[in-house]
């Protein structure tokens, strides 16, 4: 066990760790930056990519959060709409041409019986269906018409960390494909953001070689009533990560909120013991996100926030520096925001790897 942890006292630590390696794994040999191409393997039947009108994305939990973020990608390079479902909500509705409709399951594991069921679904209503999955062989893989692998190696710590940085880096060249299949992402964009997802693993190790600055923080804020955790446009689905990882592994009370959701009902729950954690980020809107924060400010909360490299937020109580990786740098956040919940967690000596009540892969429904 000791000598499976190489070194580290959890294996959650270990796998944020990891994220640079695994995030080259689910790079490597996909990426053509010169020809803006990327090859996922995954062979559509003729013309279905353009022919299209919805992508549907189906998870759990994380799964369910780098889904959220990946659907902002693929609107906004492959310009076709994009739905995300928890999976035990999802139903193929109404309207909708099941021809004309591609269904992603995206989970880690590939046996979460939500998830699933969802996909199964849609394959009885006759979508073509999509795996984005870390598990060769799982029940998912057999479920779909076409799989992809995140490549992120196994993760046993019960909170999902790696894999969600290696979900969303895969859907994002799903994204790349789509756009550049369906003509509705130039060369020269689509060159910027593979870019910057080459640049991702040494952005993420950047992170990493901050993490006493968050050891700090987490000592500083082990003990407030609540954390409150904000973002916009690709900070939101990180916002939710984050305060999901705290309430797993610290089992403190944690929310993510659109930012601009504050004023219109949490901020009643603001104090001086409600520090907020905010993604200040290029992709997270981070001068209207900012105007958010000072308004808990106000009301006597401590802010913490991730922020561009070349950008300065003088007011924050705590800046953590993401480095300029475009719009992947709402992931690059994530990372501290995993290092935070892992320090608040460990200074209160808390089972991280197998929380209570909690299991890597529910696989009842
Ligand atoms: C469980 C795990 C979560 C995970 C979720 C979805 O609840 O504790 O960490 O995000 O399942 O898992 P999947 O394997 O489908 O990604």
């Amino acid at each position: 066990d000791a000598a499976e942890k190489a070194g580290y006292e959890h294996y959650m630590r270990k796998e944020i760790h990891e994220q640079p390696t695994a995030l080259r794994q689910t790079l490597s040999g996909r990426v053509d930056v010169d020809r803006a191409r990327v090859d996922l393997d995954v062979s559509f039947p003729e013309a279905l990519l353009e022919r299209i009108e919805e992508v549907q994305i189906v998870a759990c939990g994380t799964s369910y959060y780098a889904g959220r973020y990946a659907a902002r990608l693929i609107e906004s390079f492959a310009d076709v709409r994009t739905t995300v479902e928890i999976a035990s909500e999802y139903a193929f509705g109404a309207g909708r041409d099941p021809d004309r409709t591609l269904t992603i399951a995206v989970t880690q594991s590939g046996e979460t019986a939500d998830t699933l069921g969802a996909i199964r679904r849609a394959d009885s209503a006759g979508a073509r269906t999509l795996a984005v999955t870390n598990t060769l062989g799982s029940s998912v893989t057999r479920a779909v018409d076409d799989a992809v692998f995140i490549r992120a190696g196994p993760e046993i710590g019960v909170a999902a960390t790696k894999t969600f940085a290696s979900q969303v880096t895969t859907l994002a060249l799903l994204a790349v494909a789509l756009g550049r299949e369906r003509g509705t992402l130039s060369a020269s964009r689509a060159r910027s953001v593979l870019e910057n997802l080459r640049g991702l693993p040494g952005a993420v190790q950047q992170a990493l070689d901050a993490e006493a600055d968050v050891v700090a923080a987490a000592e500083q804020y082990r003990d407030e009533d609540a954390f409150f955790f904000l973002g916009r446009d690709l900070g939101v689905p990180v916002a939710l990560e984050g305060a999901l990882k705290l309430k797993e592994i610290a089992y403190d009370h944690a929310e993510g909120f659109p930012a601009g959701e504050l004023k219109h009902g949490p901020l009643a729950l603001v104090t001086d013991r409600t520090p907020v954690l905010a993604v200040l980020t290029e992709g997270g809107s981070p001068a209207e996100t900012m105007t958010n924060v000072t308004e808990a400010q106000t009301r006597g909360a401590d802010a913490i926030g991730c922020v561009s490299a070349d950008r300065e937020f003088g007011t924050l109580d705590v800046a953590f520096e993401v480095p300029d990786v475009g719009l992947l740098e709402p992931l690059v956040a994530n990372v501290y925001f995993q290092l935070f919940a892992y320090h608040v967690a460990n200074e209160k000596s808390r089972a991280i790897d197998k929380p209570r009540n909690l299991a890597k892969s529910v696989t009842v429904e």
